[in-house]
């Protein structure tokens, strides 16, 4: 097979990868739900990076467009982000993606509790996930982002604002950007304590 053969193959196969995962998302929202009573889940977005994008990401890292450095370099060919209510909701989800026996993670990065000096919060798992072939069974790597609505409007703007910025951004939008990410923390704080309250409340009033 010819390099670009083999590149498309491998892209294939990411595409089975984000299949099967979000079937197995799917399956673990639900049984949550049924669970708790709830959906912990505002909404999820997925996305399978473009040729182009790949090969742009490796050009930036200084590598060629080959499959082994994609398989080497790029982690995030398969992309999930999962949006949650609650600051609570996210760490369930984190342990019920840990527990799962269809996915492995490889690493966790828990920038919620070390947010990156941008002010970036997120829990990203590496992640990797079985496709089944005719005849051999093999694992790709994913990313998944889990993260509460008030980060995910942070990141989101700020992705437009600085992120992918290839200048120095000035230093007073950074710090803004960082004071922006306390006010966010402030209201994932708050909003979890209102969702307890109001918990507690319900169960009082059901048996009162
Ligand atoms: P990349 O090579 O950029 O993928 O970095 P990495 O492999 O070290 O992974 P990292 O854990 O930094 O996560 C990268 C992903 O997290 C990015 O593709 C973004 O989606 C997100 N991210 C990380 N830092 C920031 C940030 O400061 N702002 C925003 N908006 N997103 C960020
Ligand atoms: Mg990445």
């Amino acid at each position: 097979m010819n390099e670009n053969k083999n590149l498309d193959f491998l892209l294939m196969k990411y595409k089975f990868a984000l299949k099967m995962l979000q079937a197995q998302i799917e399956i673990l929202v639900e049984e949550f739900e049924n669970q708790h009573g709830y959906n912990p889940v505002e909404h999820i977005k997925t996305r399978l990076k473009t040729k182009k994008s790949i090969e742009e990401k490796l050009k930036k890292k200084g590598h060629s467009f080959t499959t082994l450095n994609v398989l080497k370099y790029v982690k995030d060919v398969v992309g999930v982000r999962i949006v949650c209510s609650f600051l609570t909701d996210v760490y369930d989800f984190v342990t019920m993606l840990s527990c799962s026996k269809n996915i492995l993670v490889k690493e966790h990065k828990d920038y919620i509790q070390n947010p990156k000096k941008t002010g970036y919060a997120s829990y990203h798992l590496l992640v990797l996930v079985p496709i089944y072939l005719q005849d051999e069974v093999e694992y790709m790597e994913c990313e998944i982002q889990i993260r509460t609505s008030a980060m995910d409007f942070w990141a989101s703007l700020d992705h437009k604002i600085s992120y992918k910025f290839a200048k120095q951004i000035p230093e007073e939008i950074e710090k803004e950007m960082y004071a922006c990410s306390l006010i966010m923390k402030e209201l994932d704080k708050k909003m979890l304590e209102l969702n307890q309250i109001m918990n507690k409340y319900k169960v009082e009033n059901e048996y009162s």
